[in-house]
């Protein structure tokens, strides 16, 4: 093996790094993602060579993120992959330590393959995300009729008209959902036949209120299937938007009493996901907690100053961080609730956090006093925790609705 350099992507890399990827992930890349290409920011790629050829990649894709009270820059990384003759010496330890010191987001967020992959380079688990499997005979469905008209079905050109609106009035609401532009919109609702899996082309249902205006939406694909005891078709939920409470209720009644139905599966719950309150019998969604968005925070002041905080807050924070030196450091975060300031400061810590337990805790869904309790988080000034436990936390969960 020669040696391993690291450089920065060009737009010809698109297909060398979809099958560095591809063969990392073990799928095989579509020949055809016009979309995808077009979604391509080579200058936000680094590849790893060996030689003549990719051996190793990682990429960010400019978009943003909810955070509590804001929508900010958030690089998006994905496509991290190595080469299995390539594992194990250091490849992806050498692009992602890049890529973080050179990010100029003051946030960086992924979903993780592996649990155990990012904590070493400062990314905290930031939101948990629920999957449901739900008995739909016994779950108690909520039933709601609906005027004609209330609910109806929209083509992809309609919905990448319609919908972004809802998007972005979820995020006004819930921390961790991240925004979607016009292309990645047309490339989140692109419904290739070979990536349906045998399913139903997707289904793309909406809720009109009384003056006819879309004010939810859920996608969703079915599969017909027939046990000896009579048909057991599944339903596969992929997305569900609707901030009011009306819109949400129909959509859920829909699809959780869908005729032929017996199971229903979908992966983006929240951890507060309000359709647990709509169910009869909540245990039959049959939910599973998960990690689902990482954060890594990569400009301390900045990052603490562009969310916002549920209680006042005058604290001097230490923050450790061995990957980027010039985060580490002492800094006094005043907040009233409506702004923030964190500047740099010489006056003693009543607080040190580690960059990922700070990265865990920024979209308010991690309590620092969790990780206090297992001594990661430590307190100097009495009253300093909880002080800060209450103003990092969020009356609504963050979750993340997509995998990027
Ligand atoms: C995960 C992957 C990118 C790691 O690449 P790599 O070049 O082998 O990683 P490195 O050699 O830089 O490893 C750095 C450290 O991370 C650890 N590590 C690597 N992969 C890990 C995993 N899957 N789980 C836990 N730890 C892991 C290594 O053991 C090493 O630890 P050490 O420094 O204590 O020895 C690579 O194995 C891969 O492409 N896997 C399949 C695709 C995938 O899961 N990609 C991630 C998508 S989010």
């Amino acid at each position: 093996m020669t040696e391993i350099a690291v450089r920065v992507g060009v737009a010809e890399d698109y297909d060398a790094i979809s099958a560095v990827f591809g063969t990392a992930m073990m799928f095989e890349p579509s020949a055809d993602d016009e979309l995808g290409k077009r979604l391509f920011e080579p200058e936000r790629a680094l590849v790893a060579t060996d030689g003549e050829h990719i051996v190793g990649t990682t990429k960010a894709l400019t978009r943003d993120l909810s955070v509590p009270g804001a929508v900010v820059p958030a690089a998006h990384v994905t496509g991290v992959g190595v080469r299995a003759t390539h594992r194990r010496r250091g490849v992806m330890s050498a692009l992602i330590g890049r890529q973080l010191r050179e990010i100029p987001e003051a946030i960086a967020v992924l979903w993780a393959s592996e649990p155990g992959i990012y904590g070493r380079f400062g990314y905290g688990a930031a939101a948990w995300g629920t999957s449901y499997e739900v008995d739909l005979h016994r779950v108690g469905p909520p039933v709601v009729r609906t005027r004609p008209g209330e609910l109806s079905e929209l083509t992809v050109d309609e919905a990448c008209k319609e919908l972004p609106t809802l998007l972005r009035q979820l995020q006004e609401r819930r921390p961790g959902v991240s925004g979607r532009s016009e292309l990645e919109w047309q490339k989140h609702l692109e419904d290739k036949k070979d990536d349906r899996g045998g399913r139903t082309a997707r289904q793309i249902l909406v809720h009109r209120d009384e003056t006819g205006a879309i004010d939810g939406y859920a996608l969703w694909r079915g599969k017909m299937n027939w046990e000896p005891t009579g048909p057991a078709y599944d339903v596969r939920v992929e997305e569900l938007v609707a901030p009011e409470p009306t819109a949400y209720k129909a959509l859920w009644s829909y699809l959780l009493t869908l005729d032929l139905a017996a199971t229903l599966g979908y992966g983006y719950a929240a951890v507060d996901e309000p359709v647990q309150q709509l169910v009869t019998t909540p245990t039959a969604l049959n939910r599973r907690v998960s990690e689902s968005l990482w954060l890594r925070v990569t400009d301390v002041a900045r990052a603490l100053e562009q969310r916002r905080y549920a209680a006042a807050v005058d604290l001097v924070i230490e923050v450790t961080d061995e990957l980027i030196p010039a985060n580490a450091g002492r800094y006094r975060l005043t907040a009233d609730g409506t702004t923030a300031v964190c500047t740099p400061t010489d006056d003693p810590a009543d607080l040190t956090i580690p960059v990922r337990e700070l990265g865990a805790a920024y979209l308010g869904g991690r309590r620092l006093a969790e990780f206090a309790a297992t001594g990661r988080v430590v307190e100097h000034t009495a009253g300093a925790l909880d002080t800060a436990t209450t103003a990092f936390s969020w009356p609504v969960q963050p979750a993340s609705i997509e995998v990027f």
